[in-house]
């Protein structure tokens, strides 16, 4: 599904690329970009084991980003991709990441974020509900995302949704595209 998204992309930066296990999956079927893991400094070590193992000419070691921070790199990118981080963000990290997402995108670039989400609050399955219960006893700012107040951040940025697909163990990857 992402793939054909990013046939014409060169540089995509990953945002909380977590074990690293999405960017040693994707980037070798994309040889044509550059893949830019990124994360919070503790969960390097985790990201260059799994590239390590898995190295491709086009993956990169991990740079230091914490989405809120003042780190983000210099570099304007024509992709970037984010799994399963909303959700586990504070609510201004979320807000943070859009508008750093905005600033780092170029015209025509996308923005891919993977992970469950609230409709009109309501859950898409009973799982993501118990899912969101269990998130939020472990730190209470965590919590799936509504979809209209995500699209709200990316409308703030000049973010136009280009696509919303059902992804299987209900899961979204939203696509917006950098006005
Ligand atoms: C559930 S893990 C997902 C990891 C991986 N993307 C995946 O889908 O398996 C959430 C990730 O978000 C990252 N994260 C949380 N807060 C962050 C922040 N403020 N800035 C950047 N990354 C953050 C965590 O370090 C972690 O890697």
């Amino acid at each position: 599904m992402l793939a054909p998204l990013l046939q014409n992309k060169t540089h995509l930066l990953e945002i909380g690329s977590g074990t690293g296990q999405h960017a040693v999956w994707f980037a070798p079927q994309l040889p044509h970009l550059v893949w830019q893991t990124s994360d919070l400094r503790e969960n390097h070590r985790g990201i260059l084991h799994w590239i390590d193992d898995c190295p491709a000419d086009n993956l990169r070691a991990p740079v230091e980003l914490d989405v809120g921070g003042d780190r983000w790199p210099q570099q304007q990118f024509d992709a970037i991709y984010s799994s399963n981080t909303a959700h586990i963000m504070a609510w201004h990290e979320v807000e943070a990441m859009f508008a750093n997402v905005s600033a780092h995108l170029q015209s025509g670039g996308l923005f891919a974020l993977y992970g469950p989400m609230k409709y009109a609050g309501e859950f898409t399955s009973e799982s993501n509900r118990l899912f969101d219960l269990q998130l939020r006893e472990q730190v209470a700012h965590r919590g799936i995302r509504e979809f209209h107040e995500i699209n709200r951040l990316a409308l703030e940025g000049d973010l136009i949704l280009l696509d919303d697909h059902d992804l299987p163990a209900n899961n979204r990857l939203l696509i917006w595209q950098k006005a």
